[in-house]
């Protein structure tokens, strides 16, 4: 199927029109923030899910119900997705957790008014590309990635689901308030994630002994992460989700894009990055 049979254009961007039909992109922009509110954004395939299963583990002092009786679309939903028109989210106690795929310009009004705190999670666009290569093939409310040099071009053009990596990942670098947001890397998660549970404690103001934060580090290793049946999609119907293909949690490493790009490809997407992000300052750990 394509583009115009499965996504939505909203703010130009394509979004997944059976995720985002019109009333939950309008709870969307009707939603009014707490101060206290975690934001969790991302570009998808950046870490969402990973940091859907450390902030909930860090709020609740390492408790592992936190991450073991909900979903991690319940416990920490996509603002912009039809599930959170029905979670009553109103209700909820604080501090409430929260997902987004939008960039900064997209947030809605009381997003700039109230300023709730931000975690913004940046990968390797390489390895976004090689895992969105893998997801959008076995998910069916994605237009299938076709072959490779065809995806490639469409990702680096922002024609796929959730626009450009570029301008999402500048949108939120050139946001307003960064006192708000904490930025931080897949690739700084994978390297030494006793101490980026440590930093993203301290931003979130929570104190937990090191041995807590030992444990959820402990827990949101991919090879543990990947057996809690509310964080690894298994609930999923095969016909929206096809597991038998490729995990939800598929390798869960850095550097995967060697094994899916040509030389001449690599290069081809190092060029364009190069000419993308020529006016960026942020020193990336990828770079
Ligand atoms: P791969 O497809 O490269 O394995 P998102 O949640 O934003 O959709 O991102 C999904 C990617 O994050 C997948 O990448 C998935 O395996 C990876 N991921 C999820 N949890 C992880 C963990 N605990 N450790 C390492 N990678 C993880």
């Amino acid at each position: 199927m394509t583009e115009a049979e499965l996504y939505t254009l909203y703010k130009g961007v394509y979004v997944p029109s059976y995720l985002h039909p019109p009333e939950s992109l309008r709870y969307y922009e009707d939603f009014t923030f707490r101060p206290d509110d975690i934001l969790i954004v991302t570009y998808p395939k950046s870490g969402t899910t990973w940091m859907q299963e450390i902030v909930p583990l860090i709020m609740s002092g390492g408790d592992p119900a936190s991450v073991e009786t909900l979903h991690n679309w319940v416990r920490v939903p996509w603002l912009e997705e039809s599930l959170a028109c029905t979670l009553n989210l109103e209700e909820r106690p604080s501090p409430r957790m929260f997902s987004t795929h939008f960039r900064y310009n997209m947030m809605p009004p009381s997003f700039y008014e109230v300023k709730p705190k931000v975690i913004y999670v940046m990968r390797n666009p390489k390895d976004v590309f090689t895992s969105a290569f893998h997801y959008f093939g076995i998910t069916s409310f994605m237009v299938k990635p076709g072959p490779l040099s065809e995806f490639l071009q469409k990702f680096l053009d922002g024609k796929v689901a959730f626009g450009s990596w570029f301008d999402h990942v500048k949108s939120w670098l050139s946001a307003e308030d960064k006192e708000r947001i904490m930025y931080i890397s897949y690739e700084e998660l994978s390297k030494d994630l006793k101490d980026s549970v440590t930093r993203i404690t301290q931003f979130l103001e929570k104190s937990l002994d090191m041995e807590v934060i030992e444990k959820i580090a402990d827990r949101c290793l991919f090879k543990n992460m990947k057996k809690n049946s509310m964080s690894n999609y298994s609930a999923v119907p095969k016909e929206f989700m096809d597991q038998t293909k490729s995990e939800f949690l598929r390798k869960g490493i850095a550097g995967d894009w060697k094994n899916l790009l040509t030389a001449a490809e690599a290069e081809h997407f190092d060029a364009v990055y190069k000419d993308k992000m020529k006016d960026v300052k942020y020193k990336f750990v990828w770079d």
